[in-house]
C-alpha cells in the first residue's frame, strides 16, 4: 500500500493551485491528501472549493489581529514563545526587510507572530508532512517557519511565485515580467526560507510572451503551468526525492558564492 503524504494548504484567494492538487489527489495522480485548508482572508474563494470536498478549513484573519494590536498592548499578546531579539538578528541574517527604524521592524515581527501563532493552533488540529503555500499572501518569518521546518535539514513548506525566480521576486511576478518586456515569463516552486522568495528552487515552467499577449494572457499562460509544476513538485516531496544540499563556489575575482540548492534524486 503506498503512503500517502498528507499536505496543508494556505491560501489567500481564488485557490486554483488548491484546486488542481485536490483534483490530482481524488484522481491519484499524487501519493497526497489534503488534510487541512487554511486562510488568512475569509472572503477566499478556496475556502469553498475545500468545502465542497469536505476538507476542514479554518481562517485566521490577519486584518482582525492587525486592529487588536492597535487597541491592545503587544506585549500581552505576543506568544509567550516569542523572542524578539532572535527574530531581529534573523532580519538582519537573511531576511533583510527594509525598515525605516528599529521600532517599525520590532511592530512588524510582533504582530506577525501574533498572527503566526494563531495559524500554528489551527494547524496543530491536523497533522501535516508538507506545507504547501497556494496564493498565500503573507510573508512567513522565522517564527513560523522554525516551528514547522522541526528539521533544518529537512524543509517542508513549498511556494509557488509567479516568475523565473531569481527575477520578479514580490507581489506580482507575472505583472513585473510583462511590465520589464521579457520574451520569456514562467512560475517557480521552492521552499521557502527566511528570505522574501528566496528559498532553494525544486521547479521551474517557462512559456513565450509574444507581442499579441497583454497581462492577462500572461497571467493565464502562467497559471496553468503553475497547476501542472506544483503537482510535479508534490509528486517528488511525497517519493521522498528531494535533499537540499548547500554548495559552495569559488568565482574567478577569489569570491566565494554559497547556495542551498535541491537535487532531484532518480
Ligand atoms: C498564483 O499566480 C500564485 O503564483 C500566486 O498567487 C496566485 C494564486 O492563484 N502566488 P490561485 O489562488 O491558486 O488561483
Amino acid at each position: 500500500m503506498v503512503h500517502k503524504i498528507r499536505v496543508g494548504v494556505l491560501i489567500s484567494g481564488g485557490g486554483s493551485n488548491l484546486q488542481a492538487i485536490i483534483d490530482a489527489s481524488k484522481s491519484k495522480e499524487i501519493d497526497a491528501r489534503v488534510v487541512f485548508v487554511g486562510s488568512d482572508n475569509p472572503d477566499a474563494y478556496g475556502l469553498k472549493r475545500a468545502q465542497q470536498h469536505g476538507i476542514p478549513t479554518f481562517v485566521v484573519d490577519y486584518q482582525t489581529i492587525k486592529k487588536e494590536t492597535s487597541v491592545r498592548s503587544l506585549e500581552d499578546l505576543v506568544p509567550k514563545d516569542f523572542e524578539l531579539q532572535t527574530c531581529l538578528q534573523q532580519n538582519d541574517q537573511g531576511l533583510s526587510l527594509p525598515f525605516s527604524d528599529r521600532i517599525k521592524a520590532e511592530r512588524y515581527f510582533c504582530t506577525r507572530a501574533i498572527f503566526e501563532a494563531a495559524l500554528l493552533r489551527e494547524m496543530a488540529a491536523g497533522p501535516f508532512d508538507l506545507l504547501v503555500l497556494a496564493g498565500f499572501m503573507r510573508m512567513l518569518t522565522p517564527y513560523f517557519i522554525d516551528r514547522v521546518n522541526t528539521d533544518p535539514s529537512q524543509p517542508r513548506i513549498m511556494n509557488i511565485h509567479p516568475a523565473l525566480l531569481p527575477s520578479f521576486p514580490g507581489v506580482d511576478g507575472y505583472g513585473d515580467t510583462y511590465r520589464y518586456g521579457c520574451k520569456v515569463g514562467g512560475c517557480t516552486v521552492h521552499f521557502v526560507d527566511y528570505g522574501e522568495d528566496t528559498g532553494p528552487i525544486i521547479g521551474q515552467k517557462a512559456f513565450e510572451i509574444t507581442h499579441d499577449d497583454t497581462i492577462d494572457t500572461v497571467r493565464d499562460k502562467g497559471l496553468k503551468l503553475e497547476w501542472q509544476l506544483y503537482l510535479e513538485c508534490i509528486r517528488f516531496f511525497a517519493a521522498g526525492r528531494l535533499r537540499v544540499v548547500p554548495r559552495t563556489y569559488t568565482l574567478e575575482n577569489g569570491a566565494e558564492f554559497r547556495r542551498k540548492i535541491v537535487e532531484i534524486a532518480t
